[in-house]
């Protein structure tokens, strides 16, 4: 019995040592502990006629479990066969079967593998409701006459357009062929050819392994802009050269970033801007991020997106979260590289300025959100990871790190990052193992200081600790001091020194000002920017950082009482033509006063905004807020009505749930 315990103890320390740590992820019905997918060789028509994709996956699959079947996951997939090959040449048809689908999670595909099958052909089609794909008819783009398509595989969208292991433990090679009509080009998540002929026929080879969830292709009316040596942006013709000359720091931004955390391991860096019912900001397909054009501010205002998609080329694409619920080491750590990339191009101020705004955000989630998903090691259990979606992930993760930079010093935490970044890449880790990595070698290393950072308390617990840092930026404390001037009735707008506000002094501007009726409104007056534990001034200091963040910074400040009427805010709009900016940060910020304060005059550019953006950050909030008033929800219900239909399946289904559509 002894021995027989012994045995089954060497087993498992030999067994749990040589294969990676398995951690359940709870979003897919995938076996990769039994059976592995290494690579996919792609084949599809392109069918905007039916709005389908049409072909075959092959898999080329390690067998780890003999007797295992292969399981993977999919949504609403029309599978028409399944073969298997020991060689890759001769297929022979298999058994196999699709079980019940889940609302989250869609149905498992089980197919029985032969003896010696290596190989997996999988011949199918998407659905034309597919949730990862969207299908825009001409008049949707920028260009009017060519229609467009594109996939979103994050979270868990892949399984509607690829059978495959959904889950980021697993990261394959791939091939693909692509065909599509003559006229149109297609580009991957892969090699792109900047100057391969638009023929209709395309080849693509990534041949690092990635996880599921960055996959991605689109099919457009596409021309190519070069932005340095290996960078370079596509775009609709229309669209490109707005889009080369807002990008035009991309290059710098990678060197920067290769300065800091080791080189760009991925070839190229290109972005492809999409029309505008893309559902995301960005999205980090490696070797191409996918970007809303309402990110192109015409004075690269905006341009932290870049800085943060190409962050992931470490943070995510290289170093992946196992599961969902690790979501926030892709994200937090992707936010702190995104601040010190920005810092590194444009400054100091402009770092201090995006971290303030991030802790603003954070702080207006944190008093929304329930204690459960205000954890970094979120548990999304029997939860769709779509429907989870706040700023914790993204803000209390970096500012997490944050923590950590301040207490050990820049140099080491640099270090530290560094050395993480080259450990764990090209590999899917859990926050465990992560933990594990900071504890061997940068907690351990100074128990003095790592007292200080209560890392149980960040990981597990909701809200943000006591001692966390308080990012200020001098700027903004001007700023404010001015909104509360007007506020006060003791300067008309007129005379507000606007003259070089960037856009984020204008956005803390807006933000500045109270919000009517409703409990934000207490948090409206960020006179605290300036960040000293008790709200008092430390505008003069330029080392405008205090160590402690205050619990009580969100505390009533007296000038909220005062109410922003409609008269107030005409008085805004006509000193700064807020209705009619072209900035989509500060339309959207103007639009969101606009509908608490009942400011009728930006109501037709609200609907016009709601009509031609798709971004679920912007739209989400906006239908929220018009749904809060019976009458906002009959405007709400009008507009969407017509808009839902040049929506993307992800902000649908965002705002059928606000909305509670049929
Ligand atoms: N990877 C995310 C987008 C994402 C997250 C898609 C989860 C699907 C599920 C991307 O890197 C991101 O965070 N985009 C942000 C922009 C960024 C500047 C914070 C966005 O889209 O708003
Ligand atoms: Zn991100």
């Amino acid at each position: 019995m002894k021995n027989f315990i012994l045995l089954l103890f060497i087993f498992c320390v030999a067994t749990t040592s040589h294969s990676q740590p398995a951690a359940k992820d709870f979003h897919s019905y995938s076996n990769p502990q039994d059976v592995r997918v290494r690579h996919l060789d792609l084949d599809w028509d392109v069918s905007f006629d039916k709005k389908i994709l049409q072909g075959a996956a092959v898999l080329t699959i390690d067998r780890l479990n003999k007797q295992a079947p292969l399981v993977l996951d999919t949504r609403h997939l029309n599978i028409d066969k399944v073969e298997t090959s020991a060689s890759g040449s001769n297929y022979a048809a298999t058994k196999f079967s699709v079980g019940q689908a889940d609302p989250i999670l869609g149905a498992p595909l089980t197919i029985e593998l032969p003896t010696n099958a290596k190989f997996v052909r999988i011949t199918y089609s998407t659905n034309p409701d597919a949730s990862g794909l969207q299908w825009l008819a001409p008049a949707q783009t920028a260009g009017k006459k060519q229609p467009f398509m594109f996939t979103q595989s994050q979270a868990i969208h892949a399984r509607s357009w690829i059978p495959l292991q959904d889950t980021p433990q697993v990261r394959v090679t791939y091939t693909a062929r692509v065909r599509t009509p003559p006229n149109l080009l297609a580009v991957m998540s892969a090699e792109n050819e900047p100057d391969t002929p638009h023929d209709g026929d395309y080849s693509f080879r990534m041949p690092q392994a990635i996880p599921s969830y960055l996959i991605a292709l689109a099919v457009g009316d596409l021309s190519f802009r070069p932005l340095g040596r290996r960078t370079g942006v596509y775009a609709e013709p229309s669209v490109v050269e707005k889009a080369a000359s807002e990008f035009s720091d991309t290059e710098k931004m990678v060197e920067a970033t290769e300065k800091l955390y080791g080189p760009y391991r991925w070839g190229r860096y290109d972005l492809l801007v999409l029309p505008p019912s893309f559902p995301y900001g960005g999205m980090e397909n490696p070797r191409l991020t996918f970007a809303t054009p309402t990110v192109l501010a015409g004075d690269k205002s905006l341009v932290a997106l870049v800085a943060h998609e190409l962050a992931h080329s470490w943070s995510g694409n290289l170093v992946t979260n196992a599961t969902w619920r690790d979501f926030w080491l892709n994200e937090g750590f992707t936010v702190y590289l995104e601040r010190r990339i920005l810092e590194a191009v444009y400054g100091r101020s402009r770092e201090e300025m995006e971290a303030a705004l991030g802790l603003r955000d954070l702080r207006d989630d944190l008093a929304r959100l329930e204690d459960r998903d205000e954890i970094l090691h979120i548990d999304l259990t029997g939860r769709d990871p779509d429907d989870v979606s706040s700023d914790v992930p993204y803000e209390k993760g970096a500012l997490f790190l944050r923590h950590l930079e301040q207490t050990f010093g820049r140099a080491r935490f640099d270090r530290f990052l560094r050395s993480y970044f080259d450990h764990f890449a090209f590999q899917s880790i859990t926050t465990d193992q992560f933990l594990d990595y900071l504890k061997t070698n940068l907690l351990n290393k100074d128990r003095s200081l790592a007292v200080q950072v209560p890392v149980d308390e960040w990981i597990n617990k909701p809200g943000i600790p006591r001692n966390a840092p308080n990012p200020t930026s001098s700027a903004f404390s001007k700023v404010a001091e001015q909104a509360k001037r007007w506020m006060r009735g003791e300067i008309p707008a007129s005379k507000i020194p606007v003259a070089g506000w960037t856009t984020q002094e204008w956005l803390h501007f807006l933000r500045s000002l109270p919000l009517l009726g409703d409990a934000a409104a207490t948090q409206g007056n960020s006179g605290n920017s300036t960040g000293t534990a008790a709200g008092s001034t430390a505008a003069g200091s330029t080392a405008a950082e205090s160590t402690t963040a205050s619990p009580d910074r969100n505390g009533p400040n007296k000038s909220s009482e005062v109410v922003l009427d409609r008269k107030r805010m005409a008085e805004l709009d006509q000193a700064f033509h807020l209705t009619q900016s072209g900035n989509s940060e500060i339309a959207f910020q103007w639009l969101m006063m606009s509908i608490r304060n009942r400011y009728e005059p930006a109501y037709p550019r609200l609907e016009e905004f709601l009509m031609s953006i798709g971004r679920r950050k912007f739209i989400k909030p906006l239908y929220e807020e018009l749904a809060k008033t019976p009458e906002g929800r009959e405007r709400a219900l009008a507009i969407y009505r017509r808009a839902r239909p040049t929506y993307h399946p992800i902000s649908v289904a965002a705002i059928d749930e606000v909305l509670k559509w049929k």
